[in-house]
């Protein structure tokens, strides 16, 4: 049977993007349609969006709707996008005062209530086209209010009498944590009862709690960081709740939308690769070396990265370590990134210090993630922790053998390589310290000298699946159970 899904997020592939929400949102709404589901998501129209070139229609009886916001009036108009390549149709909330900002997330201090305003819309805009979900599916602590609102002040519309909520956590760093004075504006109406008591007591509420408190079902996005946010190390403060709820807590692995991200048919590249043609693959690295200013040697190998630049990733380790290894072995280093300045400042000056040897590009870039994927022998996610991670299951596809430290989905996602075996496909490191890391990286330098196992373990790597194909059914699973009658 076909479900009825509303999903709300602050970001989808390929219409706006700062990090892997991105990629799962739009993987959820293209897999899940092409599965026949109807999943309607709702997303800001953020001004950055290209709308030039993109099938869509203004929603004629979704112009100018009012929603009220604490005291604060807004309106919202509505215009549906079909998702590329996709039948899917999604749903861009139109909103200058709030979504035309420079990026797509700020630190106004309004930027609660945008989100605020982004799950209004969801709910008003179910109502006006008399969509009645059965699953509503919100994601991070933008959209965390949805539950409770869903129990209290849209309780009333027979409408959503049998929608059952999904929260997911993509990221527990992240909780939208505001002050009580804007419980007016977060409850809309509802009894402050509804609210964490203890919490409202020191001055604060925490919208992801409320969301974590509230939904049906709980996911995240791997199931060893399932495991991991229950405790006092991961779970940043909301472990007791997690805990708590554990019955009701699911880690599904993200998957691969292998259309974008699959050598075989990259649209960012000239040429193209599997796991039969690596020339292919050392062809594009001297290319793309020649390109970035980088020296090309004999069996040098090329590291890349590319990452929001936050401490989750693991950077005050690579600020211990890299000089060091820099000064002590052969290797070139490729960084794509941007993000907390202090990261960004050791890249620019790594590359200052070492021309021919590293470079950074400071920035957003779709094409140079692609390419970085595709030319780099090792691809290097340090993190301090990591929900589920991406780019170490694109590098598998690619050729391009991830180091990993052994945490969240990296640890779900790579097999430690054991050469007497020749079994595995990356190197993994347990330890949070520069000694670990270091290790790691030299352990895979001199991996990538034994021309033989080097190329088993590209190839293990390359013979993974990750794809969504198969991930989607996991949602869709939890779906039924749910929507049960
Ligand atoms: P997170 O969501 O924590 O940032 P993920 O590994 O899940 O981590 O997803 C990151 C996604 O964002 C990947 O698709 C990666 O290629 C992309 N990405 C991150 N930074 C950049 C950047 N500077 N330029 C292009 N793509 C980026
Ligand atoms: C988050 C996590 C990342 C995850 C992504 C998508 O931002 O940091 O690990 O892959 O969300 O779920």
């Amino acid at each position: 049977m076909p479900l009825k899904i509303c999903c709300i997020s602050a970001e989808m592939t390929p219409f706006a993007k700062a990090g892997g929400l991105a990629d799962v949102s739009g993987a959820l709404v293209k897999y899940l349609r092409a599965a026949g589901h109807d999943i309607r998501l709702f997303l800001p129209g953020y001004s950055s969006i290209k709308r030039e070139g993109l099938e869509r229609y203004p929603v004629e009886f979704l112009q100018d709707v009012p929603v009220r916001i604490g005291a604060l009036d807004y309106k919202f108009s509505v215009e549906t996008v079909r998702l590329p390549g996709s039948q899917a149709f999604i749903y861009l909330i139109d909103c200058p005062a709030m979504y035309a900002r420079p990026a797509l997330y700020t630190q106004d201090p309004d930027e609660y209530r945008r989100f605020l305003l982004l799950t209004h819309a969801a709910f008003l805009c179910c109502q006006r086209m008399g969509f009645a979900p059965q699953i509503l599916h919100c994601n991070d602590w933008h959209t965390a209010m949805a539950p409770l609102w869903l129990r209290s002040i849209y309780r009333w519309d027979a409408l959503f009498a049998r929608t059952r909520s999904v929260m997911t956590i993509h990221n527990i760093g992240y909780q939208g944590v505001v002050g009580a004075v804007a419980g007016g504006e977060l409850l809309a109406g509802a009894g402050i009862e509804l609210l964490h008591q203890e919490e409202l007591r020191a001055g604060r509420i925490n919208m992801l709690r409320h969301g974590l408190l509230y939904a049906d079902l709980l996911t995240t996005v791997s199931p060893s960081y399932a495991r991991e946010i229950q405790t006092a190390e991961y779970g940043m403060g909301l472990e007791d709740t997690l805990r708590a709820r554990s019955d009701s807590l699911l880690g599904i692995l993200n998957g691969v939308d292998y259309e974008e991200w699959d050598p075989r048919v990259d649209r960012y590249l000239p040429r193209h690769f599997g796991a039969a043609q690596l020339g292919v693959k050392a062809g594009l690295k001297q290319e793309f070396l020649a390109r970035l200013g980088l020296a090309a040697a004999e069996r040098r190998p090329l590291v890349g990265m590319v990452s929001r630049l936050a401490t989750q990733k693991g950077f005050d380790l690579l600020i211990d370590a890299l000089p060091e290894l820099l000064a002590t072995r052969d290797f070139n280093l490729a960084v794509l990134g941007t993000g907390e300045p202090q990261y960004e400042a050791f890249f620019t000056q790594l590359e200052q210090q070492h021309p021919g040897r590293v470079y950074f590009k400071c920035g957003y870039s779709d094409e140079l993630a692609h390419w970085i994927e595709a030319a780099s022998d090792l691809f290097l996610m340090p993190s301090h922790y990591e929900p589920c991670g991406l780019n170490q299951m694109y590098s598998l596809r690619y050729g391009t053998v991830p180091i990993v430290r052994r945490t969240g989905g990296l640890a779900d996602s790579v097999q430690h390589f054991d050469v007497a075996t020749g079994t595995g496909t990356g190197i993994l490191f347990n330890d949070y310290n520069e000694v670990a890391v270091s290790w790691a990286i030299g352990y895979a330098l001199d991996l990538y000298q034994q021309k033989g196992a080097w190329r088993r373990l590209v190839q293990n790597g390359m013979a993974q699946d990750f794809s969504w194909n198969r991930q989607i059914q996991r949602y869709v699973e939890a779906y039924e159970r749910l929507a049960q009658p």
